[in-house]
């Protein structure tokens, strides 16, 4: 327990064996703590997790397929909060099989690629602090859907994902923004789309 992230991990994990994802939430409040960002890249709100909610329901769909989910710990407070259907997508089995990985705090399923089983069209699709252009290309192409949810820095955060919240290469020209919001004042962004007009 040498470092602030183990020391971190350690607290989120008995507050997860305790099912209190608020206090989760409040650990990293104020989105200060060093290396917070190994166990999750963004710490939200409970106001920014109702906003999630909201589009989901909104825009009839039942739950959230989250691509390149991590170790899965939004996706389970996602899940704690709202109760909405959650399903973590990753690669690299045995890394997250590792004794070296955190272990997740939600199952993962590791896809076959090219990608040989549509996602779930009930799902809206999160990216969160994604970090791969043509393999986003691809699950966009793979889903037919209607909502996608990107969440990650703008402009004078300093990092730097794919693909980003705003200005997304979509594979089509009919995905638009529904609207978005700062995650507390972070400069991370969750935006939301939403497919109007034909596949
Ligand atoms: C920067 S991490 C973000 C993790 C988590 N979403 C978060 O916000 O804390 C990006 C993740 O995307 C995963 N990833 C990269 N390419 C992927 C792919 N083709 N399919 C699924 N996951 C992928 C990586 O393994 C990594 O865990």
């Amino acid at each position: 327990m040498s470092h602030v992230h183990d020391a971190l991990f350690f607290m989120v994990k008995n507050l997860y064996e305790e099912k209190k994802w608020r206090e989760i939430l409040k650990l990293n409040e104020f989105s200060n703590i060093p290396d917070a960002n190994r166990i999750l890249w963004v710490w939200p709100n409970e106001e920014d997790i109702r906003f999630i909610q909201d589009f989901i329901v909104r825009n009839g769909l039942k739950g959230v397929s989250s691509i390149g989910c991590g170790n899965g710990l939004l996706e389970w407070i996602l899940q704690q909060a709202t109760g909405l259907a959650v399903e973590g997508i990753e690669i690299n089995e045995e890394w997250w099989k590792s004794r070296y990985a955190y272990p997740p705090f939600i199952d993962l399923k590791f896809p076959n690629f090219p990608l040989e089983n549509p996602l779930n069209k009930d799902h809206a699709l999160l990216f969160c602090y994604f970090n791969n252009g043509p393999a986003f290309t691809d699950y966009v192409k793979n889903y037919t859907g209607n909502g996608i949810i990107i969440i990650g820095p703008s402009y004078g955060n300093g990092k730097h994902t794919e693909p980003p919240p705003f200005n997304v290469k979509f594979p089509s020209l009919n995905w638009k923004l529904e609207c978005y919001k700062e995650i507390k004042q972070t400069k991370d962004f969750i935006a939301f789309y939403i497919r109007s007009g034909e596949l």
